[in-house]
């Protein structure tokens, strides 16, 4: 039998018996859509801490247990065993690909992995030093204007040539935008190499020389790639979600994500960790810079610690630690990177056994050690949240394709609000005013 929920205003007696939505994992969701209606009000949850704005078959947390899913399969286990085109794969379609299916898939990504020379010529307008994610932004709204073949978004075969395109170009854009940072010509893709590899070579080589893969450092990144591929509706998804809720392009939507993901309560933690471990100086500066962290006045926030949904460690912090360990002992110039990953280690185990922490169940989050390994990979500080986007783009884009899909749920987005501004009042000529 079906559980309901009821609701009463105890003032005017009106009630709703509100449906119970049992997920497979997880939390029960009251559907609180017939409360306007029947008791004459509105919800108010600010940030959506206690609301669940769609259904979703995509990827599944349990922020308790620190249990991370896509399609079903943990995470440890993609990490270890999978690749990034392959999760591409399973989180578009659902499934792990067949044989064929994979042969298809990945030629029809390697068909896309160029960029319209155009697009780099609005690469060449923006200031050398342009922060990269600020060309990102720009660059991939730009996209729909050069692949507007297939834009209807009503159309399911158009929104499948939009994925693929998206996520074969992403990392070409984004290595564009450190070359042109980097004042260095702009690679080609060479599809003979694989997808990460590829995007290794247009990042860190130049035509005059061949440039050879080092495995180690490939796996590396083909691994931080897999732990950001999704993670179901945070600030970035939710945000292409709610765009492309207006019928939008992909390619507009995406570009509001990567707006979204740029902040440092977000993907922009990872570059604010390394700025943090900079300037907290020496391993004997750490309780000093917890101090302050604690102090409510000083505004500042243990970056890279903490979690809407994770009260536990976040499952994906505990494969990087562990990633970190191993990576810098195998590559070779890590004389940086080492220092300030025993800094984290000790900046972890401090704030871990503080009670502010403890309290709060503030645990290392995504971004605590991600940064210390796209450092040793040789990813300057301003392309470590570009790299997120260029791993995210396949969650955010299988999610919008995914309620674009939805005949049920799918409407416009558009929340309410509680008003709290002037009463009515009559417009005061500027000769009246005091
Ligand atoms: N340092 C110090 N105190 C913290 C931190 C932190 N990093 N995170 C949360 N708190 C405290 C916060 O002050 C509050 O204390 P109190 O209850 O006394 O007011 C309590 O913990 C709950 O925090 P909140 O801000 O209400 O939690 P939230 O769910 O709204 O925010 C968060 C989540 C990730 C924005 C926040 O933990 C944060 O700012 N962390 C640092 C930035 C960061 O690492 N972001 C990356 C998030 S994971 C990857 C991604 O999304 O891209």
């Amino acid at each position: 039998m079906s559980k309901t929920l009821t609701l009463t205003d105890n003032d005017t007696g009106r009630s709703a018996e509100l449906p119970v939505l049992e997920p497979t994992y997880g939390t029960p969701v009251v559907d609180i859509s017939g409360v306007p209606r029947e008791i004459g009000c509105f919800t108010h949850d600010p940030g959506y801490g206690a609301t669940s704005a769609c259904r979703s078959w995509v990827t599944y947390i349990d922020g308790d247990q620190g249990i991370l899913l896509y399609r079903g399969y943990p995470i440890e286990q993609l990490a270890e065993k999978s690749s990034f085109l392959e999760v591409c794969y399973l989180l578009i379609y659902g499934e792990l690909p067949g044989a064929a299916e994979w042969v298809e898939f990945e030629a029809d990504i390697r068909k896309h992995t160029m960029v319209h020379e155009g697009l780099r010529t609005i690469i060449t307008g923006y200031r050398r030093g342009s922060h990269p994610m600020a060309m990102m932004v720009g660059l991939v709204g730009a996209l729909s204007g050069f692949y507007h073949d297939a834009l209807d978004v009503n159309d399911p075969a158009h929104r499948l040539a939009c994925i693929h395109r998206l996520v074969a170009k992403m990392p070409t854009i984004a290595a564009d935008t450190h070359k042109w940072g980097a004042g260095q010509p702009f690679m080609h893709p060479d599809n003979s190499y694989g997808f990460v590899e590829n995007f290794m070579r247009m990042m860190f080589g130049v035509p005059a020389e061949p440039f050879e893969v080092d495995p180690v450092a490939a796996r590396a990144l083909e691994l931080m790639m897999i732990l950001h591929a999704d993670h179901e509706q945070n600030a970035s998804t939710s945000t292409v979600r709610l765009c492309g809720s207006s019928g939008t392009n992909p390619y507009a939507a995406i570009a509001a994500g990567i707006a979204t993901l740029w902040g440092p309560a977000h993907g922009g933690a990872n570059e604010a960790v390394v700025q943090m471990l900079s300037e907290i100086g020496g391993r004997g500066d750490i309780p000093k810079f917890i101090d302050r962290v604690k102090d409510r006045e000083s505004g500042v926030r243990l970056m890279g610690f903490g979690h809407r949904v994770y009260k536990s460690y976040d499952p994906r912090a505990s494969i990087i630690r562990n990633a970190c360990h191993d990576l810098l002992s195998k590559l070779e110039g890590t004389e940086r990177e080492q220092p300030m990953f025993e800094s984290a280690l000790e900046l972890e185990r401090i704030a871990r056994s503080d009670d502010y922490f403890i309290e709060r169940n503030l645990y290392p989050n995504v971004d605590f050690y991600s940064g210390i390994i796209l450092s040793a990979l040789g990813f300057p500080l301003n392309m470590f949240t570009v790299i997120f986007a260029v791993a995210r783009t396949v969650g955010w884009i299988t999610q919008w394709n995914e309620m674009l899909g939805d005949t049920e749920d799918f409407r416009i987005g558009r929340p309410r609000q509680l008003y709290l501004g002037h009463a009515r009042r009559d417009y005061v000529p500027a000769e009246e005013r005091s």
